[in-house]
């Protein structure tokens, strides 16, 4: 991967006294330039309402259809209804929660697990008024996984929905996300999946695993605060309108209101960003191809990142790594949370912060993994969470300071 056209794709990276290292992607990413761009484009250009016969109305429309269809890419969804635009992954997964309740009844049930951010937790949670009963799938915490065989024990003939995360956004691991929607599937119940601690390090593909219900938020994956949910055209269409009653069609029926029409062009243009970095070139076409040779850069550049950094904690008996402790980039993204055995999370994390390092403690808002691991009194974790335009000497600078500290 070419790093140095990377980070000057990247704004924030060029300007004259910058000297910040952002390590705390996964909260949010730094946002292309490209998507910055189409901020302003679209607020100069197409600024009018959509749907109308004038000339700027139609051109406006266009131009939103363009950017849907390069998401559909991304996602590589089979149509353009099945991709949902929304304020954030927290809102839609409410507003599916709600739209899927109404065609439930009291005693179905749904599976959730404690590994999960709050935001697929939470909405499914809140079903337990009407009657719906929530069973938890839990990790072991010897192993730091979800057991395939611990999730067939919690199904029955009850259940609808099947709800985990395709990394967590604390351990980093991925989750065979594939295989566990087959085995949903063999027993007639749906999925929902939490992409978005997966999608700004791995190629998405909604088809190959056949998941029901996909999301992520775009301001993890290099764009503007937004976030999209994929669902599947079949269920979508058997699902009642969240929106005004006379509209009955995907995806304007789950998007209450206007959606954000210029931060959803810049989301485009974040694809056209990927298309981009795969080709090695500007202005590429957007297809699938493009956008699987960026992952494999991505994917193969983040994991000589964090080699040198898992070496480095590993190499310090003080340090407890939170997830798996190698950078195989098959079974983890670069997603690293650590504790220490005596310092709690926030001295480490405040003494880094003068230095000019944004690294991050806490929960993460996956609130649960953190109680059952018993991390609470350590103030949670300390998470690096890198992304592909971090270089090596970010890390070296960060290995420094850690040093300094422990
Ligand atoms: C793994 C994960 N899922 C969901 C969310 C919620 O995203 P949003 O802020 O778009 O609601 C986050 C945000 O931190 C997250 O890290």
């Amino acid at each position: 991967m070419n790093i140095n056209w990377v980070r000057q794709q990247f704004p924030v990276f060029n300007q004259e006294k910058h000297n910040m290292v952002f390590m705390d992607n996964a909260g949010g990413s730094q946002t292309v330039g490209l998507a910055i761009d189409a901020i302003t484009e679209y607020l100069t250009h197409y600024d009018v309402q959509l749907g109308a016969s004038y000339a700027t109305s139609e051109k406006a429309s266009e131009k939103l259809n363009q950017a849907t269809q390069n998401i559909q890419t991304y996602l590589n969804a089979a149509h353009l209804e099945e991709v949902i635009v929304g304020p954030s992954s927290t809102a839609l997964v409410r507003i599916l929660s709600l739209c899927l309740a109404q065609q439930w009844q009291a005693g179905d049930e749904v599976i959730i697990t404690d590994v999960d951010h709050e935001a697929n937790r939470a909405a499914w949670l809140e079903l337990q008024k009407q009657g719906i009963v929530i069973r938890q799938w839990r990790i072991n915490p010897g192993t730091l996984e979800l057991k395939t065989n611990e999730l067939l024990a919690l199904m029955s003939k009850n259940t609808k929905l099947v709800c985990f995360t395709h990394v967590s956004n604390i351990l980093g691991s991925i989750n065979p996300i594939k295989q566990w929607t087959e085995l949903v599937h063999e027993q007639g119940a749906i999925v929902c999946v939490d992409g978005v601690a997966y999608a700004p390090h791995r190629l998405l593909d909604v088809q190959d695993w056949d998941v029901d219900f996909y999301f992520f938020s775009t301001y993890k994956t290099f764009g503007p605060h937004q976030a999209v949910l994929y669902g599947k055209r079949y269920i979508l269409e058997s699902l009642p309108s969240f929106n005004h009653d006379f509209i009955q069609t995907s995806p304007y029926k789950f998007q209450p209101g206007n959606v954000n029409y210029e931060l959803c062009y810049a989301m485009g243009e974040v694809v056209q960003y990927l298309c981009d970095l795969g080709a090695d070139q500007t202005d590429t076409e957007i297809n699938r191809n493009n956008l699987t040779q960026a992952y494999q850069q991505i994917a193969e550049y983040e994991a000589s990142l964090l080699q040198p950094l898992l070496d480095y904690l590993n190499s310090k008996p003080q340090i407890k790594i939170i997830g798996n402790a190698q950078s195989n980039p098959n079974q983890r993204v670069a997603t690293l949370s650590f504790v220490h055995e005596t310092i709690d999370s926030k001295t480490i994390v405040e003494q880094v912060d003068p230095h000019q390092i944004g690294i991050r403690f806490g929960d993460f808002y996956a609130v649960k993994l953190i109680d059952h691991l018993g991390l609470r009194n350590k103030q949670g974790v300390v998470r690096v969470s890198l992304a592909h335009y971090n270089t090596i000497e970010d890390i070296d600078k960060l290995i420094k300071v850690i040093e300094t500290i422990i």
